[in-house]
């Protein structure tokens, strides 16, 4: 019965992320963990989170009870809000052509890269894709994330872009997890269009985004600011325009170098991503305005590259989330707690600032005021790891991995562990 009221509980430890800062560093003693837990859920949101023993006594009439056995730490479902999961192909042979000292120019002159991805992917059928697409999805959904933001950016022509987003439409209706899309044809200038770079960005815009907002593809708007991608003068003209069309932009912003997030900040984009090569000027910048900086600590160990200097951008009082920026070049391995309690300790990171960039704060980067946070009101989107100390989840960098995952009051995956 959909809107069967449940209590759910005791945990021994649940996690609100509740009444943080919104921007800026956070200790460990902010977090709001309410002991011997419980939440209580009705038609797909929380309708009452306390102690277990109150709770039942409040609820029980009326509830489905489901009483847990062992020790759990229950957590807002993670937001993973930044990944390009809709692709065809492998990009192996640039990893290996990497590590043997190749430089990233030289892999793509040579035929990988990103175009060499836009090849594949765009050999593939649009069910294909989704399937694709639909399979990535479910593998983070058992790492515990029911929200993934998925770009397009692989196709980089009108009706490739067209189908890539229509696969991620199909596959978000497919799928348990909200998927929430991002149109990237501005990834780079396609290799095959006859004509500059704005010649290409004026195409996109005058051809793309009305078809993108009749068929509700998406609202969001990215770009990659880079030098082998686009200059931020380029890319202004193109992201004003789909602002005053009413997009959310993004940008793939100082990943080499430090160019993008003064114009994040400038036009006051959700997010500016990457931010490897930012430097103070930058990370005070961003510090200064509403832009949420996503680190994507897999693509600096897919790369061998630096970490985004999450400390301080904390410490300079930024908003930071953390995601796992899954694609085939420059991030293949999909495993988001892996990469954020790496990026831990080699920043330096409290588990709460950890565990806030992939929930409430996560939430900011999507603009999505309906999770991130086990709050009354909100998504029923939680999981549970069978520990007692919720420490363990960093600590284990990844090897701990939920046993439970809930999404819209759901229970959509488990894996039982032996206990
Ligand atoms: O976020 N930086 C640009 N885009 C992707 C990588 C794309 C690729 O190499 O296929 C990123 O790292
Ligand atoms: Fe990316």
């Amino acid at each position: 019965m959909e809107n069967q009221i449940k209590l759910i509980g005791p945990f021994k430890q649940l996690l609100t992320m509740d009444h943080l800062p919104e921007k800026g560093a956070i200790l460990d003693a902010q977090l709001e963990i309410i002991d011997a837990a419980a939440i209580c859920i009705s038609n797909g949101k929380i309708i009452d989170i306390g102690h277990f023993q109150a709770l039942q006594d409040k609820w029980a009439n009326q509830a489905q009870m489901i009483v847990l056995e062992a020790d759990y730490v229950a957590l807002p479902g993670y937001i993973d809000c930044h990944t390009h999961i809709a692709f065809g192909g492998n990009r192996a042979q640039d990893f290996a052509m990497r590590n043997a000292g190749q430089s990233y120019l030289a892999i793509a002159a040579a035929g990988g890269g990103i175009w060499s991805t836009v090849a594949h992917t765009r050999a593939c059928h649009q069910a294909e894709l989704r399937d694709l697409t639909i399979m990535r999805s479910r593998d983070l959904m058992k790492q515990g994330i029911t929200t993934i933001e998925v770009k397009s950016g692989y196709g980089l022509s009108i009706l490739e872009e067209l189908k890539i987003l229509r696969s991620i439409k199909e596959a978000n209706e497919a799928c348990e997890v909200d998927l929430i899309s991002t149109c990237l044809a501005a990834h780079m200038k396609p290799k095959d269009f006859d004509g500059s770079a704005e010649a290409y960005l004026q195409e996109i815009a005058e051809e793309l985004f009305p078809v993108l907002i009749a068929e509700k593809l998406t609202h969001r708007m990215d770009v990659f600011i880079e030098e082998s991608a686009f200059t931020a003068e380029e890319a202004k003209g193109y992201l004003l325009r789909a602002k005053d069309l009413g997009f959310d932009i993004s940008i793939h912003a100082d990943q080499f170098t430090n160019a993008g997030s003064a114009l994040a900040v400038e036009l006051k984009a959700v997010s500016a991503d990457h931010l490897e090569a930012s430097k103070t000027t930058e990370i005070n910048r961003i510090a200064d305005s509403d832009v949420v900086a996503v680190a994507l600590p897999a693509a600096s160990l897919g790369l061998g590259c630096a970490f985004t200097p999450a400390r301080q951008l904390l410490d300079a009082g930024a908003c930071l989330a953390i995601a796992s920026d899954w694609n085939p070049g420059s991030a293949p391995m999909g495993r988001l707690m892996e990469g954020a309690s790496i990026l831990a300790s080699m920043e330096k990171l409290s588990n709460a600032e950890v565990l806030s960039a992939l929930t409430n704060r996560a939430a900011k980067a999507l603009r999505l005021a309906d999770r991130g946070k086990l709050k009354v009101g909100l998504i029923a989107d939680f999981m549970l790891y069978k520990t007692a100390n919720y420490q363990n989840i960093t600590y284990l960098q990844g090897g701990l991995q939920p046993e439970q995952v809930w999404k819209n009051g759901q229970l959509i995956y488990t894996n039982k562990t032996k206990s």
